[in-house]
């Protein structure tokens, strides 16, 4: 009777070691125990065929093999289990995957810069929008509808009184309008202008406009800004000059040079021997701006100036193609 109990022991055991899934141990389980036909419940069901001396001892052998089965399955199933945790096992501590962390856009970084120069002196930043009325990019400005700058060939118009603003100017319109002197204002942002886009030259590119405007205001004002402001954009050892130039809106006006940054003003390729880069428009707010915009001109007067930023980028960058800003290369936006 053992003999026999042994032999399906045995048998059992072989099926045990060749059960590694979880899988496997539920059909081994299955085949031994199930409750109708499993190998070890049809051992139990002949107890009851047996002669009745027998059943004792026939009865322990059974129930040891049982157990033994039982026991060996608990085994089985929770060293499947384990495996099967392992092979999911997720290791928080791994170091991750390398990805690029992007950054502030060149252009856009000294946009702030200069911002945060003007914050530093009191100025109030005017964030304007690109698309502008007809009468604060121009009429305002002292810019009549037969002025060449509003030949159509510069501005992208849309409509009967709206275009793309075409410069930051504007900001001296709205910033009278809105506030009474002292004003202190400078906006930055995107302008456009039906330009090509070659080397030198983009439909779109940026530019910061700044006025003042106060009692007693006067042309050292305005250098004294300038001076301030080229300083700390460049290098505290710029040095500028002013050259008679015309715009509309102010009067007298004028175009700034700074000292070449790249050869300190002894001349080369750069300022073309002239030791001299041109960088800006400026002038003192035309009486007649200031009219228009409900401020009274005898009273006050005021000062103002505009830059192109691409232009700077590139000075300060060493850039040799303004087309390397807005073509969103990350090789060339990554060296920043
Ligand atoms: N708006 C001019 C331009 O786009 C630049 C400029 C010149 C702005 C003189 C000014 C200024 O505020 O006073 O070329």
């Amino acid at each position: 009777m053992d003999g026999a109990m042994d032999d399906l022991r045995e048998q059992f055991e072989a099926e045990a070691r060749a059960a590694g899934s979880l899988e496997a141990c539920k059909s081994l389980r299955d085949r031994w125990l199930a409750r109708e036909s499993g190998i070890v419940t049809l051992q139990i069901k002949r107890l009851r065929e047996l002669p009745k001396e027998e059943r004792p001892a026939y009865g322990q052998a059974v129930n040891r093999l049982r157990d033994h089965v039982e026991r060996r399955l608990e085994e089985l199933f929770a060293k499947a289990k384990a495996a099967a945790a392992t092979a999911e096992f997720l290791d928080v501590t791994r170091p991750g995957f390398p990805y690029a962390v992007g950054h502030e856009h060149p252009i856009r970084r000294l946009q702030f810069e200069i911002e945060r120069i003007f914050v530093a002196m009191g100025f109030r930043v005017f964030d304007l929008p690109e698309i502008e009325e007809e009468y604060y990019n121009f009429e305002a400005l002292n810019m009549p509808r037969d002025h060449p700058a509003r030949d159509a060939q510069d501005t992208f118009y849309l409509g009967a009184s709206k275009l793309l603003r075409t410069h930051c100017s504007s900001v001296q319109v709205h910033a009278m309008e809105c506030m009474k002197p002292p004003i202190r204002a400078v906006s930055t942002g995107k302008v456009y202008r039906r330009d090509p886009f070659d080397a030198t030259h983009s439909p779109m590119f940026y530019q910061v406009d700044v006025l003042a405007v106060d009692e007693g205001i006067h042309m050292g004002h305005l250098k004294g800004n300038l001076d301030f402001f080229l300083r700390q954009l460049f290098r505290p050892d710029i040095r500028m000059r002013f050259r008679p130039g015309f715009f509309p809106f102010v009067e007298p006006g004028a175009e700034v040079d700074i000292s070449c940054i790249f050869c300190d003003g002894a001349g080369c390729g750069k300022c073309k021997g002239s030791g001299w880069i041109e960088i800006l428009g400026a002038g003192m707010v035309h009486p007649k701006v200031l009219r228009m915009s409900g401020i009274d001109d005898a009273r006050y007067s005021g000062f103002a100036w505009g830059m192109g930023i691409d232009r700077v980028a590139i000075l300060k960058y060493g850039v040799n193609d303004i087309r390397h800003f807005f073509e969103s290369d990350l090789r060339f936006l990554s060296q920043f």
